[in-house]
């Protein structure tokens, strides 16, 4: 628990009529917070924070950012340290408990990831009631709310046995389903999950094999694709987390609060902005045409964004970003591609953007998602996997959130208030007498 600034430091806040001392909330380390919660009671007024910029809407034990300095920590390790040295399920391992694994936690772990990684056979004819040109994003949220008519005896959140169920059963079986989509959108059979596999080869083995042939697994693929995953397993209170946590504050079953964050990452803002990038890539297609696509960026009448650019916490290097620049490298040299007109394309579109004084100004860095499309373009996914992807790896974030949200004694339901500003109550008035 935060220590709640009871050593008598407290912010005053005065207006007309009233004056009020909010307790001085520390963290381990960031900065501290003001306790509003008795605020509306003292003072008969809200705090207003659209978009919030100034809000902490919970305390949280799993991830730290510093975007100031560009530092990001799973569970006190960072990011760089994990993503160059660790494996991904000691990572979910470590985001879900708090530790990393002894060797005996590891492997029980790893064996039952392993055998909840097929999904029920009747999901089969769920799938084929999709359109074969549906967005995958759409097939792995409509899926993934489905679970929770396919696994009844894991949906007491109240059952710290049945949580644990769910929390292995979306870890294990969202590569499955993520594969799926993507054979059911190039209409290949699906292909079941290979206990002999670990997490990431067998992802790449439901992905890319057919029945005639195994697909031919590569060192350098698995490292990038488990390198990808850590780099995505959790970010702390982004949107779509929010989401999950909102969701479930209300009870929701833990598969339709996943469901809801895969929704919300969706979006060109969020998850969406590493199929945005390739899409802005293409777009701009030659170097000499940066600057152009750069003045719309800045226009403020032009739409235009320059996508994996700015982070809403980060204003600096995103760390994450840094360590995809550099797996990007090494998977198109391991495939002899270190030519690619797009990675060069890439570089020199950041390299002219941290030059610009707008970007300068603004702090507006690349971020996670300005490099990822590349390397798994290089790999062989289709631009409308790149969400999907996200969405797996961050699937284990969510749980971890939706988890400490459910067992935190102070949760309460997530409620905003409102800055009203619409009409004030008026009289009905029958169709025939308005105007
Ligand atoms: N291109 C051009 N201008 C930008 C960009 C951009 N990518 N990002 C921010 N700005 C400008 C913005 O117009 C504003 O300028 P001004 O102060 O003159 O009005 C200023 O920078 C601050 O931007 P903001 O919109 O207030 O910042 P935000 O914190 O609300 O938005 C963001 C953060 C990520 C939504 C935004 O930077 C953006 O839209 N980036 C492109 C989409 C993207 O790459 N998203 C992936 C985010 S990382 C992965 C994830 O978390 O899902």
């Amino acid at each position: 628990m935060a220590e709640d600034g009871n050593k008598g430091e407290a912010a005053k806040l005065s207006g007309a009529g009233y004056e009020v001392d909010l307790p001085v909330i520390h963290g381990s380390i960031g900065p501290d917070v003001l306790d509003i919660r008795k605020l509306y009671g003292a003072t008969g007024r809200f705090t207003y924070d659209p978009g919030f910029t100034s809000t902490a809407s919970c305390e949280s034990k799993i991830t730290y950012i510093d975007g100031d300095v560009g530092i990001l920590l799973y569970r006190g390790y960072s990011i760089e340290q994990l993503a160059e040295t660790a494996d991904y399920l000691e990572t979910c391992y470590l985001l879900l408990y708090g530790e990393l694994p002894n060797a005996k936690q590891k492997e029980d772990f790893e064996r039952t990831i392993t055998y909840h990684t097929m999904v029920h056979e009747q999901l089969n004819y769920f799938f084929r009631g999709f359109r074969r040109d549906a967005h995958p994003m759409a097939v792995v949220c409509g899926v993934m709310g489905a679970l929770a008519a396919f696994y009844h005896d894991s949906l007491d959140i109240e059952n710290p046995e049945h949580r644990k169920i769910s929390a292995h059963r979306m870890i294990a079986k969202i590569p499955t389903i993520a594969a799926m989509a993507y054979k059911y959108s190039v209409g290949q059979p699906f292909i079941y999950p290979r206990n002999d596999l670990d997490y990431v080869s067998n992802f790449l083995h439901m992905m890319f094999s057919v029945p005639g042939e195994d697909f031919a697994q590569s060192e350098i693929y698995t490292k990038a694709m488990a390198r990808i995953f850590i780099l995505h397993a959790d970010h702390e209170q982004n949107a779509s987390t929010s989401t999950v946590r909102l969701a479930g504050s209300s009870g929701a079953n833990p598969f339709a609060c996943i469901a809801a964050g895969i929704a919300s990452l969706w979006g060109p803002a969020h998850g969406g902005a590493n199929e945005a990038v390739l899409t802005m890539l293409y777009e701009i297609g030659s170097v000499d045409r940066i600057p152009e696509f750069l003045e719309r960026a800045k226009d403020k009448n032009d739409s235009f964004r320059l996508m994996g650019f700015g982070h809403r916490v980060y204003k600096n290097y995103d760390p994450r970003a840094a360590a995809l620049k550099d797996s990007a490298h090494q998977v198109l040299e391991a495939l002899g591609a270190q030519d690619e007109p797009l990675l060069k394309l890439a570089m020199e579109l950041e390299r002219i953007a941290l030059e610009d004084e707008y970007f300068v100004e603004r702090k507006l860095f690349p971020n996670v998602d300005f490099y990822s499309g590349i390397i798994l373009r290089a790999m062989g996914f289709p631009t409308s996997m790149f969400t999907v992807l996200f969405a797996l790896a961050r699937t284990v974030g969510w749980i971890a959130h939706w988890s400490e949200m459910v067992e935190d004694p102070t949760q309460k339901i997530g409620r905003p208030r409102q800055l009203y500003t619409g009409p004030v109550q008026r009289d009905y008035t029958p169709v025939a007498k308005r105007g």
